[in-house]
Order: C-alpha cells, then sequence, then structure tokens
C-alpha cells in the first residue's frame, strides 16, 4: 500500500542536517588554537532558531544570543529593560535549532542588566540559568567590579566573555552610544580592567565602538581572542548584530556596520559572504568602518 507524501510543514521547519559532517564543534581549546594560528573568528548574533542554523550552515564560529534582543526582536529602546527569562527562551530557541541541524557554533548567552551585578552568586545563578538553557558561556558588560564576578563564574566552571568600551547596558551613565577610550586615560583604563578581566579568568572579550588603535592594542596586550565591534580591523575576530548586517535595520547605523545583503542572492549568501570577510580580514575595512 503506497502511504500518501506527506504535504510537509508550511512553517518554515528546518531541516535535521545542514551541516558538513566533517565540521567539529566549536570549543573553548578549538577557538584558543585558531586565536594562536591567527585565524580570525567570526561571530553574529541571532536570537530563533532559523537563524542560528542559518549562521553554523555559513560557518559561523560563534553566536550570540545578545540582549540586542530587546532592540531587535522587543522593540526596546535600549537592552535595559531585557530580563533574565526572555534570554532564557531566545537562547533555548537558538540551542534547538542548532540541534535540529547538528550545528556545530559556540553559543554566548548574554547576561541581562541587573542579573549579575547584586553580587558574585546573583551572578552564577543567572549565569545557571542561560547555561542550562543550552549556552556554552556568558557574557556580561563592564569592568573593574566585574573581575571578580568573572573570577567566581569561572572557577565554578561557566566560561565568561566580557565586554567592554561601549556597554550598552550604561548607556544612560555613559549619555548615549559614544565612542569610548578617545583620550589617553580612558585608553589606559579600559586597557588595565581588559588584562585584569583576562587575569580573573574570561576566555574571550569582546571590544565595542573605539578607536582602532585601542581595539589593535588591546588585542596585542592580552592572549585571549578579542572580538570587535567598531574596535577596528586588528581584533581576534568580529561580532555584529544579525539585523544590521542582514540591511533590516531602519534608520542611520554606525559606520562599523556593513550591509551584506548588497550583491547578495539570500540571507545564506550575505551571512557566508560576511564569514569570508572576516576570515580574509576584508571586514572591517580601515576609514571606512572604523574610528
Ligand atoms: O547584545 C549584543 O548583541 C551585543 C553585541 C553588540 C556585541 O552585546
Amino acid at each position: 500500500m503506497n502511504t500518501p507524501a506527506s504535504p510537509g510543514s508550511p512553517y518554515g521547519t528546518l531541516p535535521t542536517a545542514t551541516v558538513p559532517a566533517s565540521r567539529k564543534p566549536v570549543s573553548l581549546p578549538r577557538l584558543r588554537e585558531m586565536h594562536a594560528q591567527g585565524e580570525k573568528i567570526s561571530m553574529l548574533t541571532a536570537y530563533d532558531a532559523t537563524f542560528a542554523a542559518v549562521a553554523d550552515a555559513a560557518g559561523v564560529e560563534c553566536i550570540l544570543v545578545g540582549d540586542s534582543l530587546g532592540m531587535v526582536c522587543q522593540g526596546l529602546s535600549s537592552t535595559v529593560g531585557v530580563s533574565l527569562e526572555t534570554m532564557r527562551y531566545h537562547t533555548e530557541s537558538v540551542v534547538r535549532g542548532l540541534r535540529r541541524v547538528q550545528g556545530t557554533a559556540w553559543v554566548i548567552g548574554d547576561l541581562p542588566f541587573g542579573t549579575y551585578h547584586e553580587s558574585r552568586e546573583q551572578a552564577l545563578r543567572s549565569a545557571t540559568v542561560l547555561m542550562q538553557a543550552g549556552a556554552h558561556m556568558v557574557k556580561l558588560e563592564g569592568g573593574g567590579w566585574t573581575a571578580d564576578i568573572v573570577r567566581f563564574l569561572t572557577e565554578r566552571g561557566v566560561p565568561v566573555c566580557a565586554h567592554l568600551g561601549l556597554t550598552p547596558q550604561s548607556v544612560h551613565a555613559l549619555g548615549g552610544y559614544r565612542i569610548q577610550g578617545r583620550d589617553e586615560d580612558s585608553a589606559a583604563t579600559l586597557l588595565r580592567q581588559a588584562r585584569e578581566i583576562q587575569d580573573a579568568g574570561a576566555s574571550m572579550l569582546v571590544l565595542e565602538l573605539m578607536p582602532a588603535s585601542l581595539g589593535a592594542q588591546v588585542t596585542q596586550a592580552l592572549d585571549i581572542p578579542v572580538i570587535g565591534i567598531g574596535a577596528g580591523p586588528d581584533c581576534s575576530g568580529q561580532v555584529l548584530v544579525l539585523h544590521d548586517m542582514l540591511g533590516l535595520t531602519p534608520g542611520k547605523l554606525p559606520r562599523f556596520v556593513r550591509n551584506f545583503m548588497d550583491g547578495a542572492a539570500s540571507v545564506q549568501d550575505a551571512v557566508r559572504a560576511y564569514v569570508q570577510a572576516v576570515k580574509s580580514g576584508a571586514f572591517p575595512q580601515a576609514q571606512v568602518h572604523t574610528y
């Protein structure tokens, strides 16, 4: 008896595997190896199963479930209003999407505002929520006071990515989305904080919105991979917000963003072009995307 062909789901069901079987899961040792060999690391935000699968299939090594989802998905005016429960939900969605396609990307969950500021114990409780949702690493913003938290988390088996420079959760304290580390004093403070965070055990650092020369100096000074967003071409890798690099964000974008949909036949092609441009060093371009 013939079984009628399944009509299939009309709701964009993910395929069960899109990633070449030869590709190994990205791990901390693999990221360290890439860094040691001078291979640029590509990172992109994703907030749901479909885009996580697209990014993974394109070869993105690190997927950041960023709290930028507050603006991108929730329509908030900053990341300050994002809750831990929202981050858990999106982290789970991303991880589920990756599992469906046997994805290999390293997943970083952003700890939102107010969920690691009170105490080391609070930070561990919040990190536990994201790690149990499937994240491999958590990210937190700020320097100085965060070193103690980074040490507490890493000693307890939670890999940590720190975030310095423009730290969007502090947008109100910083007086807007301004370029950081422009004068000698603030550049020296940032460099010191980066060293402290590395000494405390962070395995990765995101640097946002600063002169390319400072991005290069911090990257040179550290042993861990430094991922830039508006921090120049000399970082160990680059990250962009997915919706920005797909040209979906309305209005004027910061100069460090490039629209990879320009000339791309599909979203998949655009993400592949991003990975290639990061790997080859073609993005970001000095003068064009830098400060
Ligand atoms: O939340 C986010 O997407 C981020 C990146 C901009 C680095 O923190």
